[in-house]
Formats: C-alpha cells, structure tokens, sequence
C-alpha cells in the first residue's frame, strides 16, 4: 500500500502529544518543520514542565484525562484528546515523550499522520529506557528514530534515523544528551518531510520522492 504523506499545499498545523520535559515540543516549536506549525500541546500530566515551555512560546497548552490506566487510554477519552484536536484544525500528530499506547481513536482519525520518537536506533531497543538497555547491551553506535506510529509500541515505518557513538566513559546521562541533541534535529527533519507531501510509505518503507 502506498500512502502519500502531508498535501502539496497549506500551512499544516501540528499538535504535540508529551508527558514530561518537552524539549522536543521545544524542538518543534524552534527548529524548520517547513510548512508544519506547532498549534496545541496536549498533556496526560497536569505537572509536566512541558506545560510552562507552551506557555512561555505561545502555543495553547490544555492537560486532558487519559482515563484510569497507567500506560494506555481509556477509549473514551482517548476519543475525547481526538475531538479536541479536530475542533482545532490539527493535521498532524507528534508523540514526544508521551509515556503512553495509542491502540484506539487516535490512530482511527489520524493513521498514517502520527509520528512518534525514540532515543534508539529502532527496531533495537524499544520501550522503557533504551539508553540503559543500548548500554547493557554494549553496541557501539546508538541514536534515534523518527517513525509512524501504529498501535504496536516504537514500532511502525522509519522516517529519520541519526545516529552517536555509545563512548567507552558513557553512563546513561552522556549517553541520553548526545541522542538527544540528534532528536532536536531528527524530529524536525521528518516534520519537515512529512509536510512537503514527499513522503511515500510502501509497505515498512518510507521513501522520498523527488518533485520537479
Ligand atoms: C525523548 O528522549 C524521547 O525520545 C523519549 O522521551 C524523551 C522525551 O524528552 N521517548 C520515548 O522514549 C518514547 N518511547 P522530551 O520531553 O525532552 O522531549
């Protein structure tokens, strides 16, 4: 199956999803996202620092209830975070740090329009923590991803990878700075792809196209 990203055309008007710090919901806000313009922060943490970044850029920042779970949505406000971001024109959706499964309405309504990031170079180490897991492991080059999600958990089609070198002195803080910076820039990146309507995904694969 081929699914065209973004259109051609138009400002293309972004809502970042994030539970915690929000420097890549910084990253967003700062970086070239091309046609792409940050438009709303939703948060599942009412105390998130991410909430005072919004605040001091600009962008509306509303805390909405994930429902009762720990990890995951209850369907109904699931559907509730979709509702909110329909009435708010958004056109694409960035997961940035939002410690939660999407399984319901959000991939309904926007399938194939949410990008989700990770401080690994994916398909390795998923999930909680992979900057512990990549150094336990001992690989020698880490990094970070910037993919599709899809209801599985940092799985789905690879947009941008960037990749660091994992030090012999590296302890999880060194390591997880040197990804991070690299996010700063990969999830921009994608965005920008994403909203120039380039983007082709066949099958895992996500190509570019050249335009004329
Ligand atoms: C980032 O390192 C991001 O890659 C990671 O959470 C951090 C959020 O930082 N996401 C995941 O691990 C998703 N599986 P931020 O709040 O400063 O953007």
């Amino acid at each position: 199956m081929t699914i065209a990203s973004g259109s051609a055309e138009g400002t293309v008007r972004i809502a970042v999803l994030a539970s915690g710090r929000g420097s890549n919901f910084e990253a967003l806000c700062s970086g070239d996202t091309g046609r792409g313009r940050v438009a709303l922060l939703i948060t599942d943490n009412p105390g998130a620092q991410v909430l005072k970044k919004a605040e001091r850029l600009g962008v509306e920042a509303v805390y909405m209830t994930p429902g009762r779970y720990r990890t995951r949505f209850g369907i109904e406000e699931e559907g509730e975070w979709v509702s909110f971001m329909r009435s708010r024109g958004v056109g694409l959706v960035c997961l940035a740090g939002l410690m939660r499964i999407l399984k319901g309405p959000i991939l309904e309504e926007y399938g194939g329009r949410v990008m989700n990031i990770h401080p690994s170079l994916l398909p390795s180490f998923p999930g909680l923590d992979a900057q512990d897991q990549a150094l336990r492991y001992g690989v020698k080059v880490s990094g970070c991803t910037v993919h599709y999600a899809d209801d599985g958990v940092d799985t789905g089609p690879v947009i941008v990878q960037r990749v660091v070198p994992v030090m012999d002195y590296d302890d999880v803080e060194s390591l997880s700075a040197r990804i991070l910076e690299q996010e700063h820039l990969a999830y921009p990146e994608a965005v920008r792809l994403h909203c120039s309507g380039r983007l082709a995904v066949r099958g895992r694969r996500v190509e570019t196209c050249t335009g004329s």
